[in-house]
């Protein structure tokens, strides 16, 4: 199972003075020598946190992958082109939400033709294309039909819900990554994933790659980017056993 650091927040923290520091640039040196097999980043279309100089620096200076999330309808998209990173996760994106709320939505006027066209343009730039979902069976059909190479599976109701709510949501998660694996597509999982939480879910064999952002950054105040990363894969590695 892989494990990638998104790397958003470090950014969070600079953008609230505007300054030049933290630099997600260098937190990224830092994940991978913890063990980070892979940076991921959101370009949100209003810029919040991460900037455009960073995933340039990061295409250039990463030593594992870059995967880039963004919007279907961003100027990202063409961004995304032009930088080729190694992977790109397609989410959906609202101004007004604190963090991506919930999975693509595949209905309403031209939002299938919107992500089908999308996908097209990253898997034409060569680009392994995912599109973060939420764990139903129809999402995980939806993604398929529209060629994506992978499906993330969105873990937040999972990370919220408590005891026998909490085990229903893990089954919902199962049943979406068999059906997924079943189809041919990767799955990869992410969002709300903790230090607590992420083990029942790392143990779903049918997972090849986790996303695992805030409550990495969060430790890292008090134990450093590169022990907060090394701590996580350790319990990932241990759940795989
Ligand atoms: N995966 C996706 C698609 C996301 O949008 C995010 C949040 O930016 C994450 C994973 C990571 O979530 P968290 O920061 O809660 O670990």
């Amino acid at each position: 199972m892989r494990l990638y650091v998104n790397i958003d927040h470090v950014a969070t923290v600079r953008q609230a003075r505007g300054t030049d520091e933290p630099d997600p640039v260098r937190a990224a040196v830092l994940a991978e020598l913890g063990g980070a097999d892979g940076i991921t980043v959101h370009l949100r279309e209003d810029r919040r946190h991460i900037q455009d100089r960073d995933v340039r620096l990061l295409m250039e200076t990463a030593r594992t992958v870059v995967n880039l999330e963004l919007a279907a309808a961003s100027d990202v998209l063409a961004l995304a082109e032009e930088w080729r990173p190694h992977q790109a996760t397609l989410v959906p994106e609202r101004r007004e939400e604190v963090t991506t709320e919930g999975g693509l939505t595949f209905t309403g006027e031209g939002v299938r033709e919107g992500l089908t066209e999308a996908v097209r343009r990253l898997k034409d730039a060569g680009i392994r294309t995912s599109l973060f979902i939420d764990p139903d069976a129809e999402s995980v059909r939806a993604s398929l039909e529209l060629g994506a190479d992978a499906i993330e599976l969105h873990t937040g109701e999972y990370a919220n819900a408590r005891g026998a709510e909490r085990h229903e949501q893990l089954g919902r998660l199962r049943r979406a990554a068999a059906l997924g694996r079943s189809l041919g597509l990767a799955v990869h999982a992410g969002h709300g994933l903790t230090y607590e939480n992420v083990t029942p879910l790392a143990a779903v064999e049918e997972i090849e790659e986790l996303n695992i952002g805030h409550s990495i950054v969060s430790r890292a105040m008090f134990t450093g980017i590169e022990r907060a990363v090394r701590d996580m894969a350790e319990i990932i590695r241990r759940a795989r056993r």
